[in-house]
């Protein structure tokens, strides 16, 4: 079969990474979680003086040190899946607390911390039998994807599942204050000047709301498989 690059993009908690993951998986892909790449450049600044936890940013020490900032996945045996290395640190669960996902779309507004990650992904990438989740995966790191998804949900229903997430690493928040983050993150994420959100043309919308991981992995395995008659019938 042939090797194929997959991007799937889409708001915050609309379960992008659930499907990105099983794809990876069934396909033996590898899987890159670039939402994670950002996520560990905003725990480096928060760790490292460059940023408050009021989102006040110092520039210059991250132009200073952006170069030393290195994110890479490595892949777990166990769980099957890869997780993010922070300069060698394994940080799977550090990224994923509120404090970095309240300041995680300052820093990934960043023209020179998108260009850098961005240019990683590609390599990463360059090899096909890829499944990328994000937010610009389709309309600019990979505009040549094979298969876009662009993944949506109902508001609530994406509430939920991030609470869910955040109390299994034993965290707790009210479904409001979630609420808030995720409206704050889309705005951010739609209206920033670099490589905002946007659907790419020739994405394929998936609405999960109403879907289990197994209904949506079939729908995407379909949608492979009937690329591929395509292709081989058109050869
Ligand atoms: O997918 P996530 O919630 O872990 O992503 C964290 C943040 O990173 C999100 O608020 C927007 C940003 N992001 C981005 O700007 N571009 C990407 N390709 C992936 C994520």
């Amino acid at each position: 079969m042939t090797k194929i690059t997959i991007a799937i993009d889409g708001y915050s908690s609309c379960g992008k990474s659930t499907i990105a993951k099983a794809l990876a998986q069934k396909l033996n892909y590898s899987y890159i979680d670039t939402g994670a790449m950002y996520r560990s450049v905003t725990l480096y600044c928060l760790r490292n003086g460059i940023m408050d936890k009021k989102h006040h940013l110092d520039m210059d020490k991250l132009m200073k040190e952006l170069e030393n900032i290195v994110v890479d996945f490595k892949f777990n045996t166990h769980t099957k899946t890869s997780e993010t290395y922070l300069n060698g640190e394994n940080v799977e669960h550090d990224i994923r607390t509120m404090d970095v996902s309240n300041n995680v779309s300052k820093v990934s507004s960043i023209k020179e911390v998108r260009e850098k990650m961005v240019a990683l992904q590609r390599e990463m990438g360059k090899h096909k039998a890829v499944v990328l989740d994000g937010r610009d995966i389709g309309s600019n790191v990979f505009p040549d994807a094979e298969l876009k998804l662009f993944m949506t949900a109902d508001p609530d229903v994406r509430a939920q599942r991030r609470m869910d997430e955040y109390s299994s690493h034993g965290q707790y928040f009210t479904k409001e204050e979630i609420k808030l983050n995720l409206n704050k993150r889309d705005y951010d994420d739609t209206h920033r000047k670099e490589n905002p959100l946007t659907r790419a043309k020739d994405a394929i919308i998936l609405d999960n709301s109403d879907l289990s991981k197994e209904d949506q992995l079939e729908f995407v395995l379909k949608l492979i498989a009937d690329m591929q008659l395509t292709k081989d019938s058109v050869a």
